[in-house]
């Protein structure tokens, strides 16, 4: 081998590990990843006696929001805080005792029905049970 023929393979090798380098991460950055998703079916949302009457508590239902509500009744109901329309996250109103959703003014009864505005579709709702002082909500089915 020659000095220009080895000049020439270490410059196109050269090149080549280049183009790697820089197609390598181009193309990681471009592919999804896959991500491991844990289903949480089980949640302590509150303790008990933390909710007076007519109040509510937004929780942490795995990646989502989860609202838990307290009606005057002193009933606890729990439903996925996401409104169904375009997914802001809903509140209690209490002056109403329903479920508002303040984007675009959506609201729900407290059975997460839909009473006004554009929701397409009920609120999830979820069960509760007390366990010893914990209020567990979980998912229904
Ligand atoms: S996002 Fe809830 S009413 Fe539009």
């Amino acid at each position: 081998m020659n000095r220009r023929k080895f000049i020439d393979l270490f410059l196109g090798g050269s090149l080549i590990g280049t183009f790697i380098a820089f197609l390598y991460p181009t193309i990681s950055y471009l592919l999804p990843t896959k991500q491991i998703e844990v289903v949480i079916k089980k949640i302590t949302a509150a303790r008990l006696g933390e909710l007076a009457p007519n109040t509510s508590k937004i929780f942490k239902f795995g990646t989502s929001p989860g609202i838990l509500i307290n009606t005057s009744d002193g009933e606890l109901r729990a439903f996925s805080a996401i409104c169904t329309h375009l997914t802001c996250t809903v509140i209690y109103e209490e002056d109403t005792g329903t479920i508002l959703c303040p984007c675009h003014n959506g609201r729900f009864d407290l059975g997460g029905n839909v009473v006004s505005g554009p929701p397409p579709a009920p609120l999830e709702s979820y069960n509760v049970e007390i366990s010893g002082e914990d209020i567990v909500v979980s998912k229904k089915g």
